[in-house]
This record gives structure tokens, C-alpha cells and sequence, in this order.
């Protein structure tokens, strides 16, 4: 009881206070979090909280991955069909060391096509996932790659046209680890004390479906679910031992920013993000990351208590869509419809929403082993000083259209030719009213700059990067390498709405 109450507790505060209102809760806010208890619709109350289960670890090597249309509980005693690549609701994690032959199998037992894509990895042309690589249903693609990169916390998700949003929505998805030399040697927390965290929000329909279908305003500003799911669970519990977890977070969301936090407001340590290992460790108290970056974190469960709980939650925040002109048609929409109405399916949390992603309950008092941060393998970044070519890329969005350079995608045609072997770069310019979380196939970059919003880059955003979240008004620079292979990627918007919709363009390294 206690703890749905803490857990509403921290929900109430979502739209009027920050995080660190939550551990000093005075009169005035206990009148205003019964206002608000009393307000406040019960989503699906019969759900209890489900134990967080890691999928299971899987070999790259030798691998088969079989897309197909399960019945699985995603809490308990509630079956829900799930499209997923193994027999969990999402996909199995795979691990890789670098150095490692990749050969995975997909079969596509699904009833539509699709494809998948290793997210973060370089790898050759044909084993991207591109979208005219889609296999019918019945078929199978083979994908042989060596692992080139670094150490780092990656993932894969289907990459098919139109239909990335809805297959990863429903469990396309999974994580993809990268071990290496350098990073072993570190010591950090392992085995049951180092726990992948697939994070995605969807909504549980009143016919106990998932519900994908983006309303006119949905298909402008994102579609949000109305709870949080970790590795397909939905609103999971872990028990946990009072010593350091190595937590490997990605942002698998169909359009929403998370701002990660600990509920009773302690701080984490920041190793890593999408390419792995920072130059340093960080101290932070929140990681913002939009659709497809990742955190690598360190949380100290130590000294709480034995029976405690403590949530990693996303925590409230202004949403960065310009609720000017037409976002303001269309976002306000949104939000009226998800703090209003309220029941299932209708609309989800808003952007910038309190949620809840996982609760972890102290569960066993062990002798501490923390973990003293040290210096990290040393990290070479593309140098800009050596970039040959600059290049804007803007994304806007009008009516029902989000666009690169003022075009939709185009499977066939090339938008942009960079040369093997060149260092460039790239500005993303964000044009519109909403946040874009840029995301660039095949190469790791350095985020340098960013102008405007911000206007600077962020403690996460250190090291190499495949994603970058462009807010309204932001201009953000990255200076990338392009050496590994020839042929076509993609560059897009992640915000999978978006995407879909044709904020997406091809480039060609020749
Ligand atoms: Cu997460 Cu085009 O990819
Ligand atoms: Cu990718
Ligand atoms: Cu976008």
C-alpha cells in the first residue's frame, strides 16, 4: 500500500514541482497531492507490479532471431500479443565482443515485412537494415558482420518502411552489448549486478492490446504511451542487494524524452553513452535522452535501507515543443487529451510527463562492492579541425509532413555524397516545434557544439555519439569520420513518428 502511495506521490508532483521537491514533502503539498489522488483516473488497477526479467543473453555468433507474433505476459496474468524477434516481448540481448564475427539469421514469421538494424554499429552496407532490405513474411536474411566497435551499450530494432514505429512499439526491439579488453579490466558490476534496460511506453487498450494507431496530433507531435516498460515488462519491480549496479538504459520509445533519475534524488555515475565509454566518469543527478541514445550508469544501492524501495523514474520536465502556431494546435491537443480524459488509451502521459520506469526494492543487505571511478580507455574522437566539408541538414515539420532539406524520404534517392576516408561536419538545424533526436547510421560522432536552446553540450553528450537530441531553435554540430565502408545509410529523425512520416534521407560513402 505504502508504496503505490510513494508512487503517486512522485506522479503528483509531476507537473508542478522537480525532482527534489519529492524527498521534502511539506503540508501544503500533501493537500495538493490528495487534490490531485482524488483527481487522478486508476490506470488499470488490476495490473500488479511484475518482476523485471533480463531477457535472456544470446551469442552473435551463430544466432537466429525469429520475428513473429507471440502471446506473452507482460504483467502477471496478462497475456498480450507482442511482435517480438525471440520468445520473451522483446527481443534477446545480445552479446558481442569486439573482434567478434556477427552472424544472425533473421526469419520473418511476421505477417507483414521487415528488417532489422544493429543501431550504433558500423557494419557493411548489407547488414544495416536498410529499409529496401525488408524481407516478405516467410523469408530469412542472413547478416555476416565483423564487430568493430568499441565496448558500448547498442541495440537493434526493425527498420522497415512505414513500419518501425508499430513493430518496435509492439517488440521489435532489444539491446546489443559490446564487450572489450579495456573495458574488463575496469572491474565494473557484472552478471546479476549489471542489468539491461530496454526502456518503452506504450498503452494497454481496454481489449488488452497494445494500442498503435497515432491520432492526427500524435502523428505531429509523437505518440506516448501512458505507462513505462522495461525489457517489454510493464511498471517492473527488481529486487535488488545494497551494493553498485552497472544499469544500461536505452531510450527505445517510440517519441518521448526521458530524463533519468533516482526517486529519492541520489545521484548516479555516468560511464557511458551510445559509443560507449566516456573519456571520464560523470557525477549527475539526471541524463535527459531522447529516442535511441543510451546511458551507462552506475547506481549505489548501498547504506538504503533493507525493505526500501527506490524508482528509476523519468522525471518532469517542460516539454521542449514550441506550443506556438501550429504546435500549439496540435501539441496542446495532446496534452489536454492526456491529463483530461485519462482513461486508457487516450493519449498517454505528455511529453515531459512523471513516469515511473523501474522500481527497484532493497531486498538483501551484502558488503558494499562500489566501484571507484577510474580512468576510462582512452577515446579517440573525430578531430573537426580535420574536416574536409560542412554540411547543414534542417528538419522541419509542416503540415502532417516532417521533412530533411524540405524532402520526404526517398527510398531510391541519394540526398548527400560524402567521400571514404573524410572527416565532416554536420549541423543539424531544427526548424520546427519539436524536438528531434537526430540519429546518423554507421559512424560515431563528436557532438561539438550546439547554438541556440541550451546552448551547450551536455555532460552525456561527451564522447562518441550516433544520436543527438535537437530541441526547437537548437543548432547542434557534430564532427564525424567516415572510414569504415562504402555505400548507403541513413540519416533520421528517431522520434519513430517522425521517421516514418519521412524525416529520414540517404547518404552515400563512396
Ligand atoms: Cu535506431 Cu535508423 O535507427
Ligand atoms: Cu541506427
Ligand atoms: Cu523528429
Amino acid at each position: 500500500m505504502l508504496r503505490r502511495m510513494d508512487r503517486r506521490h512522485f506522479l503528483s508532483l509531476g507537473s508542478a514541482a522537480g525532482l527534489a521537491v519529492v524527498a521534502h514533502r511539506g503540508p501544503a503539498l500533501e493537500a495538493a497531492m490528495a487534490a490531485y489522488h482524488a483527481k487522478r483516473p486508476r490506470r488499470h488497477p488490476h495490473l500488479d507490479r511484475a518482476l523485471l526479467r533480463p531477457p535472456p543473453e544470446v551469442s552473435a555468433a551463430n544466432l537466429t532471431l525469429r520475428a513473429a507474433a507471440r502471446r506473452v505476459e507482460i504483467a502477471p496474468g496478462v497475456p498480450v500479443e507482442v511482435w517480438s524477434p525471440g520468445d520473451g516481448p522483446v527481443g534477446p540481448t545480445i552479446r558481442a565482443r569486439s573482434g567478434d564475427t556477427a552472424t544472425i539469421t533473421l526469419e520473418n514469421a511476421l505477417a507483414e515485412p521487415t528488417i532489422l538494424h544493429w543501431h550504433g554499429l558500423r557494419v557493411p552496407e548489407a547488414a544495416d537494415g536498410h529499409p529496401r532490405l525488408a524481407i516478405a513474411p516467410g523469408s530469412t536474411y542472413r547478416y555476416t558482420f565483423p564487430v568493430i566497435d568499441r565496448a558500448g551499450t547498442y541495440w537493434y530494432h526493425a527498420h522497415p518502411h512505414h513500419r518501425t514505429g508499430v513493430q518496435a512499439y509492439r517488440g521489435m526491439t532489444g539491446v546489443l552489448l559490446v564487450n572489450d579488453a579495456a573495458e574488463e579490466a575496469l572491474g565494473l558490476p557484472d552478471g546479476a549486478h549489471e542489468v539491461p534496460l530496454l526502456i518503452q511506453d506504450r498503452r494497454l487498450a481496454a481489449d488488452g492490446t497494445f494500442a498503435y494507431e497515432p491520432a492526427m496530433h500524435e502523428q505531429m507531435e509523437g505518440f506516448f504511451g501512458d505507462a513505462a516498460f522495461a525489457n517489454g515488462i510493464r511498471l517492473p519491480t527488481m529486487p535488488v542487494e545494497t551494493t553498485t549496479y552497472r544499469l544500461r538504459v536505452v531510450n527505445a520509445t517510440t517519441s518521448r524524452l526521458l530524463r533519468l533519475a533516482l526517486s529519492n534524488g541520489h545521484s548516479m555515475t555516468l560511464i557511458g553513452n551510445d559509443g560507449g565509454l566516456l573519456p571520464a566518469a560523470e557525477t549527475v543527478t539526471s541524463v535527459d535522452l531522447g529516442t535511441g541514445e543510451r546511458a551507462d550508469l552506475l547506481v549505489d544501492f548501498a547504506h538504503l535501507p533493507v525493505g526500501s524501495r527506490v524508482t528509476l523514474v523519468s522525471a518532469p520536465f517542460a516539454s521542449p515543443a514550441r506550443m506556438g502556431g501550429m504546435g500549439m494546435g496540435m501539441g496542446g491537443m495532446g496534452r489536454g487529451m492526456g491529463r483530461g480524459a485519462g482513461g486508457m488509451g487516450a493519449g498517454g502521459v505528455p511529453q515531459g510527463g512523471a513516469m515511473d520506469l523501474v522500481e527497484f526494492t532493497i531486498d538483501r543487505a551484502v558488503t558494499p562492492r562500489g566501484w571507484t571511478p577510474r580512468p576510462l580507455p582512452t577515446l579517440v574522437l573525430p578531430d573537426p579541425q580535420r574536416a574536409t566539408r560542412t554540411r547543414t541538414f534542417r528538419f522541419n515539420s509542416a503540415m502532417m509532413q516532417h521533412d530533411i532539406n524540405g524532402r520526404a524520404f526517398d527510398m531510391e534517392r541519394i540526398d548527400e555524397t560524402v567521400r571514404f576516408g573524410d572527416t565532416e561536419v554536420w549541423t543539424f538545424v531544427n526548424d520546427g516545434p519539436f524536438p528531434h533526436p537526430v540519429h546518423v547510421h554507421e559512424v560515431q560522432f563528436q557532438v561539438i557544439e550546439r547554438v541556440g536552446g541550451r546552448a551547450r553540450v551536455m555532460p552525456w553528450e561527451r564522447g562518441l555519439k550516433d544520436t543527438v537530441l535537437v530541441h526547437p531553435g537548437e543548432r547542434v554540430s557534430v564532427a564525424a569520420t567516415f572510414d569504415r565502408y562504402r555505400g548507403r545509410f541513413l540519416l533520421h529523425c528517431h522520434n519513430m513518428v517522425h521517421e516514418d512520416m519521412g524525416m529520414m534521407m540517404n547518404y552515400a560513402i563512396v
